[in-house]
């Protein structure tokens, strides 16, 4: 591994200062002493769960200092463009969030981070997480990440009191929440509460998933299906409908507040990960009784995952203490510290389950049945590279303000990676 610019420099004004002190062991000891630490998890609901990890890590390591470097900003949308210029620019932290799956190819291949599989031996993680998600992180029998989570992108949240008192159950088929939108709309309400347009992203995954069932959505991704078919038309056109029913004229600026607006009663529904269910513990609300979740219409059963995962950057200032991060993130006792208070369930498979309550209880036993169906998720980095993921996103903002499917579905297409 080389050094960076900064790490040169740093390694050449260490030696200056400390002249009785051999090069490699000061270069040690400031490995071991600090660690800084990039995410995006700064808002409620987020941050809580990066104190647990943090507070296990100092335990755990009483000698390093934490360096917290989050970027607010839902999904990472702010986080990212500040992690790239700093990885540009030879600046890298010592650790940053990636979503396991695709999202890391570019940076694999533009050589921003390092290879630690040996971590995986040295801690014989191989055998404790799912085989799915360790061929989802291996690329040419490397492996750059390490997995602290698995999240649920396929939740739709409700207030229980507002719908007892419009007489409405969650719905089971988009369809049925277009039936249900026109009651929702006529009492005032907002049917379907929406935020800025990686919340739009997550959306349109989940209807196609619904609409499309859980192989054709797969083979979106692989090349499998045709985005030109008519069934993806169809499912592009009712998306554009499910819109049409939101507050997509005035979006709330990031999920959360999107989320209290089903608090709140303004709204019925809310179509996001299970990160909610941290967000709104964190509002004092009690599962089942202060808010509910269904799978998101038509995909009962089926889990639209992604995995938050943490790097070790190439030329990272403090590499040893980037290991300590890395060993903590894939720990047992890290990810128990972790996901109670983040509202996702562990990657590995040998932690705690009594420490999963409420929402979190349910979501071990799914992700854990043998029955479960499981999917990526295209918002959250697993089945689509940077580069696609952005295509899509420019087609997207086009297609929510001129409605036409068929060129959405071509652009779409046509820049598939
Ligand atoms: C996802 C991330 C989650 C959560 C969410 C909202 O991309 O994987 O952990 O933070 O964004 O910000």
């Amino acid at each position: 591994m080389g050094l960076s610019r900064r790490g040169l420099l740093a390694a050449g004004l260490a030696a200056l200062a400390l002249p009785g002190c051999g090069d490699g062991e000061q270069t040690q000891a400031d490995a071991d002493r600090k660690v800084e630490v990039f995410s995006w998890w700064a808002g409620p609901g987020e941050k809580e769960g990066l104190e647990a990890l943090v507070a296990d890590f100092s335990r755990n390591n009483p000698g390093v200092e934490f360096g917290n470097a989050a970027v607010a900003g839902g999904a990472g949308t702010v986080a990212k463009s500040v992690l790239a210029t700093r990885l540009q620019n030879d600046d890298p932290p010592d650790s940053y969030q990636a979503h396991a799956g695709l999202e890391l190819a570019a940076d694999i291949k533009a050589g921003y981070v390092e290879d630690v599989r040996d971590l995986y031996q040295e801690q014989g993680w191989l055998d404790k997480l799912p085989t799915g998600l360790v061929q989802a992180i291996t690329v040419d029998g490397a492996i750059y990440c390490v997995p602290v989570n698995i999240h649920r992108s396929n939740l739709m949240w409700y207030n229980p009191k507002i719908l007892a008192g419009m007489d409405l159950t969650p719905p089971a088929s988009w369809a049925d929440f277009l039936t249900q939108a026109d009651v929702i709309a006529g009492k005032g309400l907002t049917p379907l509460s929406i935020g800025p347009a990686w919340t739009q992203k997550h959306l349109l995954e989940n209807v196609l998933l619904g609409q499309l069932g859980a192989q054709t959505y797969a083979e979106l991704w692989t090349g499998g299906t045709d985005w030109e078919s008519a069934a993806v038309l169809a499912a592009l056109r009712l998306y554009g409908d499910v819109l049409a029913r939101s507050d997509l004229a005035a979006p709330a600026g990031d999920w959360q507040p999107a989320l209290d607006k089903v608090v709140a009663g303004t709204a019925a529904y809310n179509v996001m990960g299970d990160w909610a269910d941290a967000y709104l513990r964190t509002k004092g609300l009690t599962f089942t009784e202060g808010y509910g979740v269904v799978a998101s219409p038509g995909t009962d059963r089926v889990y639209n995952f992604l995995s938050d995962s943490f790097t070790l950057p190439r030329g990272a200032p403090h590499p040893g203490a980037a290991r300590k991060w890395l060993v903590e993130c894939g720990s047992v006792g890290g990810q128990d510290a972790f996901n109670p208070q983040k509202g996702s369930v562990p990657a590995r498979t040998d932690t705690d389950r009594s420490k999963y309550t409420g929402y979190l209880a349910a979501a071990v036993a799914e992700w854990a049945d043998d029955g479960t169906r499981v999917v990526g998720s295209l918002t959250h980095g697993v089945v689509a590279d940077t580069t696609w993921s952005a295509a899509i996103d420019t087609a997207l903002a086009a297609y929510v303000q001129d409605k036409d499917a068929a060129k959405f579905a071509r652009a779409v297409a046509v820049s598939r990676t």
